[in-house]
């Protein structure tokens, strides 16, 4: 049972906005004010349509302190930056209206230009400068708290948990409320580790270990994404950052501890077969089992997870199916090969791979 499963269709306000006016103009029509007008609400919609992702991946939402000082230079730049916008062009219209009553070229003061032009942007421009310096070495205190080792490879994430003695991949948990000391260093290419909602970028390189502090101030879900163009699948490395209560965080833990569970069921036990037959080992880990593949993800949590090939699909019985017997369909270039299987070893390396919490 070969699924012809696609990536989740992403909801596109674009392509309704390109269709709705395309349908609305036939080509080489001239379209009447009433008509253009008619349009506006799809342009806004246009405008509006990178805002379509909610707030779980959005710099000017912040969850924690970090974010919060980033988010403020923000509001500060943008509130500067659109009062000098409306003080040049209320000037630029008012020369405009005295050139056309005068109709003889405006004798302008030197000084007023001097003043207004170079002195206040400079002050202004630089008093940004600092500010924005002073976010930054902040944000560059030294970083403290429990250790996450998060590893960037093409196209996923790693994440250790040294101290608890975890290994998962494109999720990240952590306790809300305490500082995590996130050690970040990349496999193969440079990537950069964006969750705007905690921390601004940081980048992940294949020799240097990059670290940043980062404390949720509640329990929450958040998106990140690679900021760093590492290829292909540059735009399907996502991840996702759960922050717990700290009990949550530690129950968590502890079911995360032990290794893989026995496998009891004649077809779970069938399923752990088909799992090395196929040379899944090679590349995928499970503890507590002779699969130590360091090439791909960890699959000892592998059911436990929100999604699949970093982000690129939900993880459920269907599309770990299809993953499975064709990822290229889902994510093309990535480097785990097709599987082709039997209806009912599928089947059973699902049951098996599902045990895998
Ligand atoms: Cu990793 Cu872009």
């Amino acid at each position: 049972m070969r699924a012809a499963v696609q990536p989740e269709a992403l909801p596109s306000p674009r392509a309704h906005v390109e269709a709705s006016i395309h349908a609305s103009a036939p080509a080489g029509a001239r379209r009447s004010p009433t008509a253009l007008a008619g349009e506006i609400p799809a342009i806004v919609m246009l405008a509006l349509a990178g805002c379509h992702r909610g707030h779980d991946q959005s710099a000017l939402h912040p969850a924690s302190a970090e974010a919060a000082s980033i988010a403020t230079l923000w509001w500060v730049m943008f509130g500067v930056l659109a009062v000098a916008f409306v003080i040049v062009i209320a000037l630029a219209l008012f020369a405009i209206s005295r050139r056309a009553q005068s109709r003889t070229a405006p004798g302008g003061s030197a000084r007023f230009v001097v003043v207004s032009g170079i002195v206040v942007p400079s002050i202004i421009l630089v008093g940004l400068l600092v500010y924005s310096l002073h976010t930054s070495q902040q944000l560059r205190r030294p970083a403290e708290g429990r250790v996450i080792q998060v590893t960037g490879f093409q196209w996923w994430w790693e994440v250790r948990y040294p101290d608890l003695g975890i290994i998962t991949a494109n999720e990240i948990h952590l306790p809300a409320g305490e500082p995590v000391r996130l050690e970040l260093r990349a496999k193969d290419v440079v990537h950069s580790f964006w969750v705007p909602n905690l921390h601004g970028k940081i980048d992940l390189l294949p020799e240097t270990v990059n670290t940043i502090r980062i404390r949720a101030d509640e329990p929450g879900t958040w998106r990140g994404i690679c900021a760093e163009f590492c290829g292909r699948q540059h735009a399907l490395m996502g991840l996702r950052v759960v922050a717990l209560t700290p009990p949550d965080f530690d129950r968590w833990a502890e079911e995360r501890r032990p290794p893989a569970r026995p496998t009891p069921t004649t077809e779970i036990r069938r399923g752990e077969e088909v799992f090395f037959e196929s040379s899944c080992h090679v590349c995928h880990a499970v503890r507590g089992t002779r699969a130590v593949g360091r090439i791909g993800p960890d699959l000892t949590h592998l059911a436990s997870r929100l999604t699949l090939g970093a982000g690129a699909v939900e993880n459920n019985r269907e599309r770990l199916a299809a993953w499975v017997l064709d990822p290229h369909a889902i994510k093309p270039g990535n480097l785990m090969p097709r599987t082709p299987l039997s209806p009912d070893d599928l089947e059973a390396l699902l049951d098996y791979l599902q045990t895998l919490r």
